[in-house]
């Protein structure tokens, strides 16, 4: 009954936020932002081949700075590869905005918690940050710390983000040209409440020093999770804490400004195996994670898996997300429809974009057009 309601109310949002387009089209200060994130071992997907039409600033995943001087050393390929991947979408018609990020999930948050706690360290970081930025003729930078680890080490970072602030401001003061960009990626609650000590982000150090923040709204389940299906992006669950309705209703409570908050969306899904393919919804037993590594596949993936395997694909009114069955082969994940639902609820929190991990993942662009038509700047 309940998803009945929010499902009912998400089509007001939906009718309201398409209505709105024509009407909102020139508002110009914050501008929509329609972020994707392009992992550098994407290789199916040169950068040439993005459709720059769908968003309006692409990120370059990752970079990681030496471990003991935390300053960047670009060897001679990753120098080529940046500069490629910084020309060629500055060429794109339209242009989009390029941002590379630093760290991303396979590096252990113990090295930012390092950086972070010496003030000579967190400056080697932030000059050579800067310096790649625009050797490189990026447009921003973005920090993927994944995650903080403790409450001090939220109290360094909102020390990092106030210095990082600064030298970009005087750096752009210097050399008379725009300011760089300065975003996060974060967890998808403002406060980690599900492993190691309770520990809240520094939400007036992140509204006043950084551009944007983007909010990681996936990963909510899976290999860890071997025994139970789960909608991975759920917008809502109405058992736990644990979904993006949560998320970003508290990452509005802690104070940080809606236009400075973007709803992520995944273009890839988690897989199960299930105990009894009879019993085959959101929160079913299972015996295992499924195809993929660690039961990861991509929206692309998806799409061959269920064309290949005539899988069936039902829409899950609760947790407002798709899943595929074939066989015991269970797929949890996105589609347009559920983006479709979550881009009306994000447009009528009056939050200020969305961005994807990662483009790679898209088939044939589908899902990325859909948000991108969705969202009128
Ligand atoms: C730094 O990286 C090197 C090479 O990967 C590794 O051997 C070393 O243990 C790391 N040092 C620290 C302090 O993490
Ligand atoms: C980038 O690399 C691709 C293929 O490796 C090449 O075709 C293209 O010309 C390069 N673009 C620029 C601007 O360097
Ligand atoms: C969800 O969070 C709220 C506070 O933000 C708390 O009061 C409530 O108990 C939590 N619910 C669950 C199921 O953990």
């Amino acid at each position: 009954m309940a998803a009945g309601i929010k499902t009912y109310s998400l089509c007001t949002y939906l009718i309201l936020s398409l209505t709105a387009c024509s009407v909102m089209a020139s508002s110009s200060s914050s501008e929509a932002i329609k972020g994707g994130y392009w992992p550098s071992w994407a290789k199916n997907l040169p950068p040439y081949s993005i459709e720059t039409s769908f968003f309006t600033h692409i990120y370059y995943a990752f970079l990681i700075p030496n471990n003991v001087t935390f300053k960047f050393d670009i060897g001679y390929t990753t120098a080529m590869e940046l500069l490629n991947f910084t020309s060629t979408l500055r060429a794109k018609k339209p242009a989009v905005k390029t941002l590379f990020s630093i760290g991303g999930a396979a590096e252990g948050p113990i090295f930012f918690g390092r950086m972070v706690s010496s003030p000579s360290m967190r400056k080697n970081f932030i000059d050579s940050s800067i310096e790649v930025a625009r050797k490189f003729g990026f447009d921003g930078i973005d920090l993927d710390w994944e995650y903080p680890q403790t409450p001090k080490d939220m109290e360094n970072l909102a020390y990092l983000l106030y210095e990082w602030r600064l030298e970009v401001q005087q750096e752009a003061k210097t050399t008379k040209r725009p300011p760089l960009l300065l975003t996060a990626a974060v967890y998808f609650s403002a406060n980690l409440f599900l492993s190691g000590p309770y520990r809240s982000y520094p939400a007036t150090s992140i509204t006043k020093n950084l551009d944007w923040i983007n909010v990681m709204n996936y990963d909510y389940h899976g290999s860890w999770e071997p025994s139970i299906t789960g909608a991975h992006s759920a917008l809502f669950d109405s058992k736990t804490n644990i979904s993006t309705s949560y998320g970003l209703g508290s990452w509005i409570k802690s104070g940080v400004p809606k236009s400075k908050l973007i709803m992520g969306l995944p273009l890839y899904g988690k897989t199960w195996l299930l105990k009894d393919s009879k019993s085959h919804g959101v929160g079913s037993p299972a015996i295992d994670v499924g195809p993929g590594d660690q039961g990861v596949l991509t929206f692309a993936e998806i799409e061959q898996f269920n064309r290949d395997h005539k899988a069936k694909v039902e829409y899950d009114l609760e947790s407002v997300s798709m899943y595929s069955v074939a066989g015991t082969t269970w797929i949890g994940y996105d589609d347009t429809l559920s983006v479709t639902m979550k881009i009306a609820y994000a447009r009528a929190l009056g939050i200020r974009g969305y961005f994807f991990w990662a483009v790679h993942g898209d088939y044939k662009w589908k899902i990325s057009k859909r948000a991108s038509q969705l969202w009128c700047v």
